[in-house]
């Protein structure tokens, strides 16, 4: 394995790339990647080097915000086959029906969706600021926020807009059960419990923080306490760890696993790296305009 990643780390070189891993990947990805973080993030990172290639170690949506951010970079996605089960083929037929029949209806879509539906949205945002997306749409325009309905539903929450809120999920925090989490925090009465956004309403009632991917590194490392519950997808424990040697961390259930954040491996990636294949590239028509509802969520403070 050491010779592998010294023959990746090489080949990096010479190709002027950048690796990059979602906090989902597993442990030894991370290890390898340059920058590793949320989805989002992790393209915005991309975007700011000089690197001639990208190295996304993660899922395609993910992929392709990078190569929309990045058009003049070959952007490889090690693990061809690494999809999202938020969604399925049928969600952008459905966008494109929704956008015909309420053309004036604003649709924000979670960044973790397909391009072809960030082009027909309006605006993107993240789990980090979807708040802050919404509070910034006027008063008097109808909001429509898709796919992920957990959280369309914590940003109603947190916003009192009147939001449609779409019927996707995300499985691996949706199915999260009130039974799991209960007996995890009865096995560790003091630990605070830090959540994803897409979990669902009546979990999120038990949580102590609400947050992204890294609102919740970034809240159990500048937390006093130093044993917490994590409600979020399971790669996440090792930035924890590596982090906060000295905190302990508890899975909510062991079932908050993303087989697809689990495609990627060594083998991929040098063979990515090799022949600079497989690539994502988003047809420019639009890529432009997905850029323009990234963009558009980009504007707002905070971001
Ligand atoms: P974030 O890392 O943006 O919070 O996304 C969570 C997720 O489910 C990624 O697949
Ligand atoms: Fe999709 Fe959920 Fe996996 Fe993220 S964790 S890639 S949203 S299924």
């Amino acid at each position: 394995m050491e010779d592998l990643v010294e023959k990746i780390h090489q080949l990096k070189r010479q190709r002027r790339a950048v690796i990059l891993a979602h906090v989902y990947e597993p442990p030894e990805i991370q290890e390898l990647a340059d920058f590793t973080g949320d989805s989002f993030a992790l393209s915005q990172q991309a975007a700011a080097t000089d690197a001639q290639v990208i190295v996304f170690c993660g899922v395609r949506f993910m992929a392709e915000t990078a190569n929309i951010l990045s058009p003049e970079k070959i952007t490889l996605l090690p693990a061809a086959d690494a999809g999202c089960q938020m969604f399925d083929d049928r969600l952008l037929a459905e966008v494109q029906r929704v956008r015909q029949a309420q053309p004036d209806a604003c649709i924000v879509s979670y960044v973790n969706t397909p391009a072809a539906v960030k082009a027909l949205s309006d605006i993107c945002c993240t789990s980090a600021n979807a708040t802050e997306v919404i509070r910034s749409l006027p008063e008097d325009r109808e909001i429509i926020f898709l796919p992920d309905g957990n959280l369309a539903s914590y940003v109603k929450e947190q916003t009192a807009r009147p939001i449609h809120c779409w019927s996707g999920g995300c499985p691996v925090h949706a199915n999260l059960s009130l039974q799991e989490l209960t007996a995890v925090r009865r096995m560790h009465p003091a630990a605070p419990v830090l959540m994803h956004p897409e979990c669902r309403p009546e979990l999120r009632q038990q949580a102590d923080y609400i947050g992204g991917t890294m609102g919740i590194v970034r809240y159990a490392q500048q937390s006093a306490e130093t044993e917490f519950i994590i409600a979020t997808e399971q790669g996440v424990l090792y930035p924890l760890q590596e982090r906060c040697p000295d905190k302990k961390f508890y899975l909510a259930s062991p079932r908050m696993l993303c087989l697809n954040m689990k495609k990627t491996s060594l083998e991929k990636i040098y063979t990515a790296l090799d022949t600079l294949e497989p690539r994502i590239i988003v047809p420019e028509k639009l890529r432009k305009q997905a850029a323009k509802s990234l963009h558009r969520m980009m504007e707002i403070k905070g971001r």
